[in-house]
């Protein structure tokens, strides 16, 4: 008897569970027994709906060396099913039992999150080839888990960009934020304005004479397509009007000056031309992305707007619009801008700048400014919808460990794993409350100054990434640190497969620093 007892907590200690599961579950129950992964997996699926979801499945399996053969319609060991019981958009149930996998869903998306957990199940299972049986129900905590990458001071191209959205769509983030355009290098190609791209996309953050690097229109539509089938919503940043140096470096008729610290950094608010100008960029924005939104930025204006005032064209402006000052400017040039969004018919975002700009129909906000939690307070009592995404601890590219050198800090604050999984308590927040419906969700931001290549980039966003999936997805009530840290073992194993360079401090191969050629903490 006793021999059978050891033995069975062998096989389960080195069996998978949803246990295993990041983000972790929100509801399981565990059952008696295990399920065997055959070496060749078969799987059927009852609605054609969900049928589209299959090869993304397989796909994955076959990277890990799993071969699947799919069955249509006859039942396969791991069958798909429709369940319009089901109707959370995310929701999913996965059932385990000895001889039978089920996932089932109301919706695509919420099968693919099934699939999702099933894969790393799978995955997690190693050795022993078991999966722990038990019904998994689960949906997320919030409806916008998001990355944004800034690919304006750093360029990382197709093939990084589509390892991040795997990694992300494992982690069940559905939100990616792409920073398009900033000062360092313009990274969209605009048909009606080559020069964005030709004299636009040179240079970068380490090298001003970098060779012109952007995504033509064709790979932006297939790594939306891409990132559509993994049930990631692509988001396009054009910042404006400030952080536009590269856009006025390939068409100076728009370029509203700068400072001495930021030079040429705004659009010229005073010219029509300019509205023109960034209208048509917008349209054509548009047709590239299906999101509904376009995010503008609107962000650090007055770093670079101090030319502003000795322009005529301002002067005039501001006589005719009665603008009192350069922020009365600034609102001005976002509430014409506003407008183009809505004539487009898109949604506009803008960081937290926007919340005190008067916009005739109300933005989604992104709350960025960590110490000005007023503007977060302001944004919700003023009815605004609102991503959370403050700097501490939300930045990735600040530092995640006191030593290291590389990355930036916020007088003496910075972003470890562990409070970026403890998001969004209240100790984040100034006091705010966000137990309101306007408050969508939260994301990490990828500002790239110190991202030199793809390796340091890896090594900023994991295993931060999976914190931060985690506190998107789970609720607050099984939020665990040391339980996630015991998860991420399998998650780790999930990233060396992926050739991702993560950071970990156990890990001897993995805890020196890639840094940055510069120093940077500030
Ligand atoms: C920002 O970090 N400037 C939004």
């Amino acid at each position: 008897m006793k021999f059978w007892l050891i033995f069975l907590f062998i096989i389960a200690s080195f069996s998978a569970g949803a246990q295993d599961i990041i983000p972790r579950p929100n509801e399981y129950k565990q059952a008696e027994g295990f399920f065997k992964i055959p070496d060749a997996v078969s799987i059927s699926c009852s609605d054609t709906g969900f049928s589209d979801l299959i090869p993304a499945f397989t796909a994955s399996l076959k990277r890990y060396n799993l071969v699947a053969v799919i069955k249509k319609p006859k039942k396969g060991v791991i069958q798909i099913l429709y369940n319009p019981i089901i109707t959370e958009k995310e929701a999913y149930r996965l059932k385990i039992e000895p001889l039978q996998i089920t996932v089932e869903a109301g919706s695509p998306a919420g099968c693919f999150y099934g699939l999702q957990s099933l894969v790393q199940l799978i995955l997690n299972a190693g050795q022993s080839g078991q999966i722990a049986c038990g019904i998994i129900s689960d949906q997320p905590r919030f409806e916008w888990r998001g990355l944004m990458l800034d690919e304006s001071r750093h360029f990382f191209g197709e093939a990084e960009v589509k390892k991040m959205l795997d990694l992300m769509a494992l982690n069940k983030l559905n939100k990616f934020h792409w920073h398009l355009t900033d000062s360092p290098g313009w990274r969209i190609e605009i048909k009606q304005y080559p020069l964005l791209t030709t004299l636009g996309a040179k240079g970068n953050n380490s090298n001003p004479e970098a060779e012109a690097k952007f995504y033509t229109q064709k790979q932006i539509t297939e790594i939306v397509q891409y990132a559509g089938q993994r049930f990631i919503e692509v988001i396009p940043e054009i910042d404006m009007p400030g952080h536009a140096t590269a856009a006025a470096r390939a068409y100076p008729e728009f370029n509203g000056g700068g400072s001495v610290k930021y030079p040429d950094f705004t659009f010229h608010p005073g010219k029509e031309g300019t509205y023109g100008f960034l209208t048509n960029i917008l349209k054509e924005v548009a047709l590239l992305f299906p999101s509904k939104y376009i995010h503008i930025g609107g962000d650090e204006v007055s770093y670079g707007n101090e030319q502003w005032s000795g322009f005529p064209e301002v002067q005039q402006l501001m006589k005719r619009e009665n603008l009192k000052d350069l922020l009365g400017v600034e609102h001005y040039f976002l509430r014409r801008m506003a407008d183009s969004i809505q004539k487009i018919g898109k949604t506009m975002i803008g960081w937290d700048e926007v919340v005190t700009a008067n916009l005739a129909t109300h933005p989604l906000v992104m709350w960025w400014r960590h110490d000005k939690p007023q503007m977060l307070d302001l944004a919700i009592k003023s009815g605004y919808e609102v991503i959370l995404c403050p700097r501490i601890p939300l930045y990735f590219d600040f530092v995640q460990l006191d030593s290291h050198k590389s990355g930036r800090e916020w007088a003496g604050k910075y972003a470890p794993i562990e409070s970026v999984y403890d998001f969004p308590s209240e100790k984040f927040l100034g006091g705010i409350s966000i137990a309101t419906p306007l408050v969508k969700g939260i994301q990490a931001n990828l500002w790239s100054e110190t991202m030199h290549t793809s390796e340091r980039l890896e090594f900023m966003t994991f295993p931060r990434l999976s914190a931060l999936a985690e506190a998107a997805w789970s609720n607050q009530e099984i939020k665990n640190f040391s339980s996630f840290q015991k998860r991420m073992s399998g998650m780790k194993e999930i990233y060396k497969k992926s050739d991702v360079h993560f950071f970990d401090a156990t890990i001897p191969e993995r805890s020196k620093e890639i840094a940055s050629p510069e120093e940077v903490k500030n």
